[in-house]
């Protein structure tokens, strides 16, 4: 690739900005300083801006805890998207949600621009679980918690076995591994109850961290990304 896409992938600016601090001679690619923003580069370069290496960034990974008010989408003509809540520093990344939350769903939500990795994520074959935070209209029952975890008819299907907790009278948390339409919602209503707040806790492995508001996201740590990766991509 090119010495300017490598600068401004990896050290998080412009194309104009690499380019300029590339003509500065702010850059060198092993020991030499190199001033040709064409350049050819591969990822594997070790690449220096003002003496400090650039690791080059080919893949984005984002958790966002989404806030109520965004659609799962990365545009839409009259509601605000998720990717409205980034710096707009990430946009070059072309990032996408992972799967989708409904606009009144708050909670974990993966964004990413590893078209392999969420490929593998939403393959129903993999059996993934996300877990939901359920808050119920009305008391639910025991019974009506078993039928739950052995699967309720939802009107397009009988949906497959899943796994609750009861926090109290009106809260669960659910983890289902299919993701139909509103499937929790639907869920809910084939035991005559109603959901009136949802909350995605975790998905797989990876729970929401707890330290971000509504609203906010961080990227993965290392160890985070390449257990992700691990998990779904050398399968
Ligand atoms: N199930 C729902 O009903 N809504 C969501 O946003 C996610 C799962």
């Amino acid at each position: 690739m090119r010495l300017d896409k490598f600068v401004s992938d990896g050290a998080a600016m412009t194309r104009s900005e690499s380019r300029k601090a590339i003509k500065k001679g702010r850059v060198l690619v092993e020991n030499e300083i190199v001033k040709d923003i064409a350049f050819s580069v591969s990822e594997d370069c070790r690449v220096y801006l003002d003496g400090n290496e650039i690791a080059y960034k080919k893949f984005v990974y984002i958790m966002l805890n989404k806030p109520q008010g965004y659609v799962s989408a990365t545009e839409d003509k009259k509601q605000k998207t998720v990717l409205d809540l980034l710096d707009p520093s990430y946009s070059r990344y072309q990032l996408f949600p992972v799967g989708r939350l409904d606009i009144d769903t708050e909670g974990f939500l993966l964004l990413t621009n590893d078209g392999e990795l969420a490929h593998n994520m939403l393959s129903p074959n993999k059996n993934v679980g996300k877990t939901y935070f359920l808050r119920l209209e009305k008391q639910i029952t025991d019974s009506e918690i078993d039928n739950l975890e052995k699967g309720v008819d939802i009107g397009e299907c009988i949906t497959k076995p899943a796994k609750a907790e009861r926090i109290c009278e009106r809260e669960i948390n659910l983890t289902i591994t299919e993701g139909k339409f509103h499937q929790i919602k639907r869920m809910a209503k084939a035991v005559g109850n109603e959901v009136v707040y949802l909350k995605r806790l975790a998905y797989g492995n990876f729970y929401l961290d707890e330290a971000l508001e509504r609203g906010s996201y961080r990227s993965l740590t290392e160890e985070e990304t390449e257990y992700l990766c691990n998990v779904y991509k050398r399968k």
